[in-house]
């Protein structure tokens, strides 16, 4: 049933720090008009120049010109007040990640705005169920989780909470669409889609390392080589901040209530108390600030995985084929789980890795092209080993 509220032509965003000032971008890029708020009389100050330097910088690189870098910031307005948000027909929250503040937040736009505009929240970690709580009418209410840096990533996943109205969601996804995002549904649940899924990248790259022994630097590579992964997990690490990775670990395994293929690393917590966060603190599993941090890769002129183990060995050294083994194995499980419990469909659920983390697979169709029940073999492999973090979802079997 087609939904008779009007499209969606004006968005506030409330929060102009570095998320908001990248989703007011999109949205003015996307040709919608923009109401930007923020309590900081500094950040208010300074949102629409730091737009128009990115803007600026897109100009540069070509990505639009002049002339619709002008009208895209034209389209922007900071608002003195958070009243001043109530004609949008959708307001975006970009506060600190707080459950209080943002249920703050959304009590008081609830109530300056009409009965129509659509609320999100960006949170990454909280649950959009909980915060929507507060709320006199939840079921307009929904995550719209963006990635940042906001104008370069191009997935937004559109997270429905328990309450949510699906025509809500229905109008948020085509005002992200028109943002000129991808965006896929999701099911309020711990990380969503993308985050979860790529859990196992880095938590398996810390387990192989410290079960196998092999040096971080040679996992990253067998990834990047025999996986076609752009990084390896402990360059990803770096990259992120080993503070941030665990502080994400830690936040799946309580909210899960221990769940075992969640177990962060203690390799990891030792990293973090040593004060080897990564690229910021200029050394982490690789040391920063003397030239590059590892030799270039050879050419091998295929960015997909590469599945026959003698050409993985060929291209990746002798524990290639071991390692892209077991590393495969758990990403395809996470993703059949993210499947098995409803977050999202098969089809979404790739879109998110390929968009999200420019994966060059999507885990389903690697799980299909590798086979499930080869998968499955791998994981009953690694469950004899190490235990139920390697336990194959129910659904693998149905799918083989
Ligand atoms: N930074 C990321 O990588 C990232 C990625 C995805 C999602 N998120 C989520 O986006 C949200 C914002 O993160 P950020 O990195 O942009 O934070 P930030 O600290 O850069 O910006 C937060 C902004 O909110 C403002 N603010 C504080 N209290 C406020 C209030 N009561 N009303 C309105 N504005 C208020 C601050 O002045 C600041 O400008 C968080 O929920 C975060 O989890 C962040």
């Amino acid at each position: 049933m087609s939904d008779a509220r009007p499209e969606i032509d004006v968005v506030a965003v409330v929060g102009a720090g570095t998320m908001g000032a990248g989703i007011a971008q999109v949205a003015a890029m996307g040709g919608l008009r923009c109401l930007v708020f923020d309590p900081v009389q500094a950040a208010r100050d300074t949102v629409r120049d730091r737009i128009a330097g990115s803007l600026e910088r897109g100009v540069g690189r070509g990505f639009w010109s002049a002339d619709q870098a002008e009208a895209g910031l034209a389209r922007i307005e900071v608002v003195d007040t958070l009243d001043g948000a109530a004609e949008a027909g959708l307001a975006i929250e970009a506060v600190p990640e707080s459950l209080e503040l943002k249920r703050e937040i959304f009590q008081r736009l609830e109530a300056a705005c009409p009965e129509e505009t659509v609320l999100a929240t960006n949170t990454s970690s909280l649950s959009v169920t909980a915060i929507a709580a507060g709320l006199a009418r939840p079921e307009r209410m929904l995550g719209l989780h963006f990635f940042n840096p906001v104008p370069a990533m191009s997935l937004v996943e559109v997270v429905s909470g328990e309450a949510t109205d699906p025509g809500c969601a229905d109008r948020a996804h085509r005002a992200v669409t028109r943002m000129g995002k991808t965006a896929i549904r999701a099911q309020d649940a711990i990380g969503f889609v993308a985050n979860r899924c790529a859990r196992p990248f880095t938590l398996e790259g810390l387990r192989m390392a410290t079960e196998l022994g092999l040096p971080p630097a040679e996992i990253d590579r067998i990834c990047r080589l025999g996986g076609g992964f752009p990084m390896g997990p402990f360059e990803l690490v770096d990259l992120v901040g080993a503070d941030i990775n665990l502080a994400v670990a830690r936040s799946f395994f309580e909210q899960s209530f221990g769940e075992p293929r969640w177990r962060p690393s203690q390799t990891q917590v030792r990293m973090v108390d040593a004060g080897r966060l990564g690229r910021k603190a200029g050394r982490g599993f690789y040391e920063y600030g003397h030239g590059p941090h590892r030799e270039p890769d050879p050419e091998v002129g295929d960015a997909r995985p590469i599945l026959d183990p003698d050409r993985l060995t060929d291209i990746a050294g002798p524990n290639a084929a071991t390692v892209m083994g077991w590393m495969s194995a758990q990403i395809v499980n996470e993703s059949v789980f993210t499947l098995a419990e409803g977050i999202a469909t098969e089809a979404d659920i790739d879109t998110a890795m390929l968009e999200g983390f420019n994966w060059p697979v999507g885990p389903i169709e690697w799980g299909r092209q590798i086979g499930f029940q080869s998968v499955i073999e791998t994981l009953e492999r690694l469950r004899g080993a190490y235990g139920e973090a390697y336990r194959p979802a129910p659904l693998l079997r149905e799918l083989t």
